[in-house]
């Protein structure tokens, strides 16, 4: 499993994104411990604070599917064309939920170019339990 198939993959659901009201359609794929993949998208609601982020469903459905461990998340996101698209401050917590220190967190970029942090890059000193 290479991360240009978890890029293919964040693009590929990204287009399921149901984004009607921000018009920012997001994707994201990552790849657990036991070499599975999972995909979300974002979904949105007429009662705004009701939408889900596309990490967020692809963390529910590693969780559903009997995973617990994130080895890499893609996140692909963006208007139109890919954006410099970083997770929100609740999707850093809830991917550190199930990171190690080796998780690796790739954001696409315009151009096709990526760039890769470790969930204490994006969210040092998180809260855990
Ligand atoms: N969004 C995500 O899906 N993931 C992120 O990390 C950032 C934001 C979604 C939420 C909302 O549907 C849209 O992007 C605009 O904020």
């Amino acid at each position: 499993m290479d991360e240009q198939h978890l890029i293919e993959a964040a693009l590929a659901v990204r287009a399921n994104a149901y984004s009607k009201y921000s018009n920012y359609r997001v994707g994201s794929a990552l790849l657990d411990d036991r070499g599975q993949v999972f995909v979300g998208c974002n979904v949105e609601n007429a009662a705004y604070p009701e939408g889900t982020c596309a990490e967020a469903g692809a963390i529910a459905a590693m969780i559903a599917n009997g995973g617990n461990k994130i080895r890499a998340i893609v996140i692909a996101g963006g208007h139109d064309d890919i954006e410099d698209c970083t997770p929100c401050g609740g999707c850093r917590q809830k991917i550190a939920e199930f990171a190690s220190p080796e998780t690796r967190v790739v954001l696409l970029r315009p151009g096709g170019h990526t760039r890769s942090f470790s969930v204490d890059d994006l969210l040092p000193r998180s809260f855990h339990l």
